[in-house]
């Protein structure tokens, strides 16, 4: 593809230099063009180096690059995008070679936001942000963590790495989940003994999300119903939840049209039968109930042709509990995960599995990244998605 990586002034600008490096990696003839403001922060120079094109002068340098440049663009991809430039482009001004090329073309727009927390959660921002999605412009969300001068909130670009997978999953070569829709629960659920208090258990959320970028990757238009504490990947829809009871609702409404859906979520098993309104001050004899069995209910529910994925944490005899649970869960794939190996299980970047399926098939995936154990799931999804059974 033909993609215009534009480039505005914010300190993220040194991180469109990787965003320059990975399209060029994947292929693409990138043209970069940078606003005023933006040379004040990266030279040029770096980036007519490293992208296919060297950096156009701006506006009146000869052969109306505007126009040349936004009809011939198969895709525009600005990062970072500031509060100013948004504003600009919102309000269709084109005061520059950035704002005119944008405005000159018919190309799909892709926009990376980076500046202050403050800034960020302004209504102005949020007003043009949501003008420039109405009119069809794809948003990579910030994430949160180190912003210039030191401070931290939400605001920060997203990483390259994911700016360039979102660019993929929406424009590239059709995955082989493109066009369905992939529901991920992810995360331990927190249920309430008191204001302050809760019953938890050691799930990261780490695996889920996982599933959830590799989904996004394979072209799904994914939703993460999660209870993990975790920056979600950009590009999926989040629902953010607590307990086990906001996730069994949110996961019954977001699995009506889903086509796959991965419980990979640690569902706390029991939780208070009740839960104190204000701070409890002395120990209390907690009476504690089961939580609704929501992978049951999802089961029960499920409609034709949906795929549905269970996990299972444990600690000894991890096979035979596994392919018990499988029956009794009445899913389509049970993900044994054994948490007691070394290197695998809760808070780990890596894990290990064996993937069960009803009629005997195991699949041994290997200790890797938590990501390519991701992949090999999502495997057997697309295999049992085409028709493929054990
Ligand atoms: N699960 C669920 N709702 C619950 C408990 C678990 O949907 N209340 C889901 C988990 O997300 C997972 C699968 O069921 O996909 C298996 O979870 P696990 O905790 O291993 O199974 P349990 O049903 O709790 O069985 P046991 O405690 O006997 O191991």
């Amino acid at each position: 593809m033909r993609v215009v990586l534009g480039v505005s002034g914010g300190i993220a600008a040194y991180k469109a230099v990787e965003v320059c490096r990975r399209l060029v990696d994947a292929g693409h003839h990138v043209v970069p063009v940078m606003t005023d403001a933006a040379r004040r922060f990266v030279g040029a120079a770096t980036f007519s180096a490293l992208a296919s094109e060297p950096v156009p002068d701006g506006l009146w340098e000869g052969g109306i690059p505007h126009t040349r440049l936004g009809q011939t663009a198969d895709l525009v991809v600005v990062a970072p995008a500031t509060a100013d430039l948004l504003a600009r482009y919102a309000a269709g001004m084109a005061d520059d070679l950035l704002t005119a090329t944008l405005l000159a073309t018919r190309a799909p727009v892709v926009v990376c936001p980076a500046m202050h927390t403050e800034m960020w959660e302004h209504p102005a921002v949020e007003e043009n942000l949501a003008i420039l999605r109405r009119r069809g412009v794809r948003v990579v969300e910030p994430a949160s963590g180190r912003l210039a001068g030191g401070d931290v909130g939400t605001g920060r670009m997203a990483e390259p790495r994911d700016i360039v997978a979102c660019v993929a999953a929406w424009f590239g070569a059709p995955g082989d989940l493109q066009g369905r829709r992939v529901v991920v629960s992810a995360g331990g659920t927190r249920e309430a003994i008191d204001p302050v208090r809760v019953i938890t258990n050691r799930s990261s959320g780490k695996q889920g999300h996982a599933v959830a970028e590799a989904a996004r990757d394979r072209g799904a238009e994914v939703t993460l119903v999660t209870a993990s504490v975790l920056e979600p990947p950009p590009g999926v829809r989040v629902v953010p939840v607590e307990s086990a009871a906001d996730m069994e609702e949110a996961m019954r409404a977001a699995c009506e049209h889903a086509d796959v859906v991965v419980m990979a979520a640690a569902v706390a098993d029991f939780r208070p039968k009740a839960s104190a309104e204000a701070k409890i001050h002395e120990a209390p004899d907690l009476v504690l109930e089961p939580t609704p069995d929501i992978i049951a209910g999802l089961a029960a529910r499920r409609r034709p042709g949906q795929v549905l994925v269970g996990f299972a944490a444990e600690t000894d005899d991890a096979m035979a509990r596994g392919r018990r649970k499988l029956d009794r869960k009445g899913v389509d794939l049970l993900v044994v995960n054994d948490v007691s190996a070394p290197g695998a299980g809760f808070d780990h970047d890596t894990n290990e599995v064996t993937i069960l399926e009803p009629g005997g098939r195991a699949t041994v995936v290997p200790l890797q990244s938590k990501r390519a154990v991701a992949d090999a799931i999502l495997d057997r999804v697309v295999a049992r998605l085409q028709g493929e059974s054990a």
